[in-house]
């Protein structure tokens, strides 16, 4: 089942999934990693594995239409089953959301719809909010705002910081973008009129 992962960052989602096909419990393969900085890490953990890496530089394109032409171009030619952001952060046009509507997957770190956007976990702190958490979502034209399929919560205890909840939430990570990747790539995952679905059940 092949995928394109598109990170900025460390990658450790793409580790997570680096391992669990590597072990044998994710029935995938990882075409290309992409990624919109050169000095991202995960550009490391892909050519560990021996992925095929590429990067693509948002700054040197004149527009965000052009660069997603490029990245789409790039995707393509792998011709994967899904598309896979783990930490990219760029946000994309919808005709590049459009071509890839039910067959791309985001994390993101809030329990949406709370805190779209950035610095999740400080706002969720601010907000003197008992528990935090993240999401894995279709992609839709707007941000933050596709279908949910799974989520997992963390409590926030009296002495948190953005920190130490951002370390809490990135194990949770590890755990349901995996899963997520494995429903779909079992065909388990549907998406209709801006709702998930698995196996037929509204999520
Ligand atoms: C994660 O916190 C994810 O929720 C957000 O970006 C971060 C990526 O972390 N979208 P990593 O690069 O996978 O370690």
């Amino acid at each position: 089942f092949p995928i394109v992962v598109l990170i900025s960052g460390s990658g450790s989602n793409l580790q997570a999934l680096i391992d669990q096909s590597l072990q044998g419990k994710l029935d995938i393969t990882i075409s290309a990693v992409v990624s919109n900085k050169a000095d991202a890490f995960g550009l490391e953990r892909a050519r560990k594995a021996g992925i095929p890496t590429h990067v693509l530089d948002h700054k040197s394109f004149a527009s965000r239409e052009e660069f997603d032409q490029s990245l789409q171009e790039v995707i393509d030619q792998y011709q994967p089953k899904l598309v896979v952001l783990a930490g990219f952060m760029r946000i994309l046009t919808d005709s590049f959301t459009r071509h890839y509507e039910g067959r791309m997957l985001n994390i993101h770190p809030s329990l949406l719809p709370k805190y779209k956007g950035l610095n999740t976990h400080q706002r969720a702190i601010d907000a003197s909010d008992k528990e935090h958490g993240v999401s894995v979502h279709f992609v839709s034209a707007e941000l933050d705002a596709g279908a949910v399929i799974v989520q997992a919560r963390t409590q926030i205890e009296a002495q948190e910081t953005a920190e130490s909840l951002a370390t809490k939430v990135h194990q949770l990570e590890h755990v349901i973008y995996p899963l997520a990747v494995k429903w779909f790539s079992e065909g388990r995952l549907t998406v209709n009129h801006g709702k998930a679905f698995l196996d037929g059940q509204p999520l």
